[in-house]
C-alpha cells in the first residue's frame, strides 16, 4: 500500500499533483513519499514486536540523508557495506552501535572508521578478512564486534545476479568451514564474537528459503554452543521482495510469524536488513517525453516513446530485464499503443520498457516509472556525462528537495588536465 494515487485523472504523491512537482523542479527526479517509508518501515518492524530485534535499514537500497534520517528516528539501524555507507549513516544520525557492517571486500581503511566509530558488529566473509579486522583492532588497540556470514547454500529463487547464498555465490563462508573460524576467533585477542548471519538474495517471494536457511543457522548456533561459542545476535539479511508487476511475495507479517516460529526458544537478538520491502514501492522516477517517433521499414513498425530519464538514472530494467510500471502523469483517455520506452543514451540497451502498452503520450507529457525508490538512485551514474537527477520528499501537502539536481560543476569535480610537456 503506498501513497501515490490519481485524483481527477492526475497522479499525486500524498497530498501533492506530481506535475506541480515537475514544474518546479524540473524532470527526471526520484519522488519519495514519506508517509509510504514511515508505513512500511513500521509494517515490517512491527512484525518482530515482542521479540528483541533491530531492524538496520539496508543503505544500499535507498542511501539519502533524509531518509536514513527518517528510519533512524523510527528506532532503525543501518546495514552498511562500504566505507561511504558508514558516513552517509552517522552523517544521518543513526547511531554507530546500530550500524551492522557486511560485505566481501572491507579495506583496512574502511575497517578502520567502523572501529572508530564504534559499530554494533563487523559480518566477516573470509579467513583472511578476520585477520585483517583483528590487526586493524589490535594496532587501534580496540577490540572488533564480529560474527562471520555463513553461506547456508540455499536457493532463493531469484534473480540469478542477486541471488547470494548458493554455495558458487562469492559470499560468506560455508558452514562446514565457519566452525574453524569461529574456532580461531575465539581465540584472538583484537575480536569478540557477538553473532552469526546469512544473505541469501533479494527480492525473495517466498518463505521457504528463508525459513530453510534460519533452520541452518539454528543447527549451526548449537554446534556452536556444543564449543562452548555463544553468540546474542542473530542477522537473517535483506527482506522479502516486492510486486513491480504480479508478483505475490509474502506480507511482512508473515514473514515475521515464520521466523518466529522457526527460532523456537532460540536466545538470540535478531537482527534484519531490510531494503527493498521499505522502500521501493515508497519511490518513483518522474520523467518527461522528449519526442515520440515511429520506425519503418522492419517486419512491422516499432513505436518510440524517448523520455529524459535514461538507464544511467534507473539501471534496473537495462541490467536485470527487470519490469517497472509505466504511468502517465495526467490520465488523457487515449487509446492504447505498443512502445518501447527508451532514454537518450547510446545503446540500444538503453530502455525503461520494451513491447509497453501505454495510453499514447504527446512530447512534454510526464510518466511516472513506478516503484523505484529501492536500487535507483543509489545505482545512478554519470554515464554519458548526464547531471544525477534529483531527489524530492513529500509529507503531507508539502514537499522538499532532498537532493538537488547535479550541475555540470559536478560532473568535472576533480578532474584536471595535466600541464603539456
Ligand atoms: N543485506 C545484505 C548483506 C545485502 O547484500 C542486501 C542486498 C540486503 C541486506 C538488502 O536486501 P533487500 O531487503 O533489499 O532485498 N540492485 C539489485 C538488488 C541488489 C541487492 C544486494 N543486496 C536490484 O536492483 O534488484
Amino acid at each position: 500500500m503506498h501513497f501515490f494515487q490519481y485524483k481527477d485523472n492526475e497522479l499525486y504523491c500524498e497530498q501533492v499533483p506530481v506535475s506541480d512537482i515537475a514544474r518546479d523542479v524540473g524532470t527526471p527526479f526520484f519522488l519519495y513519499s514519506e508517509a509510504t517509508l514511515t508505513r512500511h518501515f513500521q509494517a515490517f518492524d512491527s512484525g518482530f514486536a515482542g521479540m528483541p530485534h533491530l531492524t538496520c535499514f539496508a543503505v544500499k537500497s535507498c542511501s539519502n540523508l533524509a531518509i536514513l534520517n527518517l528510519f533512524g528516528r523510527m528506532g532503525g539501524g543501518a546495514d552498511i557495506v562500504s566505507g561511504g555507507e558508514l558516513f552517509r549513516a552517522l552523517n544521518a544520525g543513526i547511531p554507530a552501535d546500530s550500524i551492522i557492517y557486511s560485505g566481501v571486500g572491507k579495506t583496512e581503511k574502511e575497517i578502520r572508521e567502523a572501529l572508530e566509530a564504534g559499530i554494533l558488529m563487523f559480518n566477516i566473509e573470509s579467513p583472511q578478512e578476520l585477520d585483517r579486522v583483528q590487526r586493524v583492532a589490535l594496532e587501534l588497540d580496540a577490540v572488533a564486534p564480529i560474527g562471520f556470514r555463513v553461506n547456508p547454500d540455499v536457493d532463493p529463487k531469484t534473480h540469478s545476479y542477486i541471488s547470494t547464498g548458493l554455495a558458487k555465490n562469492k559470499f560468506g563462508i560455508p558452514v562446514e568451514d565457519a566452525l574453524q573460524e569461529y574456532r580461531r576467533a575465539r581465540d584472538m585477542k583484537g575480536v569478540v564474537i557477538r553473532g552469526v548471519s546469512c544473505h541469501i538474495g533479494s527480492q525473495l517471494t517466498r518463505i521457504d528459503p528463508f525459513v530453510e536457511a534460519l533452520r541452518k543457522l539454528k543447527d549451526f548456533i548449537t554446534r556452536l554452543e556444543a564449543e562452548g561459542i555463544r553468540v546474542s545476535y542473530l542477522d537473517l539479511g535483506g527482506g522479502v521482495g516486492i510486486t513491480y508487476d504480479n508478483e505475490q511475495p509474502p506480507h511482512p507479517h508473515d514473514y515475521a510469524m515464520a521466523i518466529k516460529d522457526e527460532l523456537g526458544d532460540l536466545d538470540c537478538t535478531l537482527i534484519l536488513e531490510p531494503g527493498r520491502v521499505i522502500v521501493g514501492n515508497a519511490g518513483i522516477l518522474v520523467t518527461e517525453v522528449q519526442y515520440t517517433k515511429v520506425n519503418t521499414g522492419g517486419s512491422e513498425d516499432k513505436h518510440f516513446v524517448i523520455v529524459d530519464a535514461a538507464m544511467n538514472d534507473l539501471t534496473r530494467p537495462s541490467l536485470y530485464g527487470a519490469y517497472h510500471d509505466i504511468t502517465p502523469v495526467r490520465k488523457t483517455g487515449a487509446a492504447e499503443e505498443t512502445v518501447d520506452i527508451v532514454g537518450p543514451i547510446c545503446e540500444t540497451g538503453d530502455f525503461m520498457a520494451r513491447d509497453r502498452k501505454l495510453p499514447k503520450v504527446e512530447q512534454g507529457d510526464l510518466l511516472a516509472i513506478m516503484s523505484s525508490g529501492a536500487y535507483g538512485f543509489t545505482m545512478a551514474s554519470n554515464y554519458n556525462s548526464r547531471t544525477r537527477a534529483a531527489e524530492v520528499l513529500v509529507r503531507g501537502d508539502r514537499y522538499f528537495v532532498i537532493r538537488s539536481r547535479e550541475d555540470y560543476q559536478d560532473l568535472v569535480k576533480g578532474e584536471t588536465i595535466p600541464e603539456v610537456g
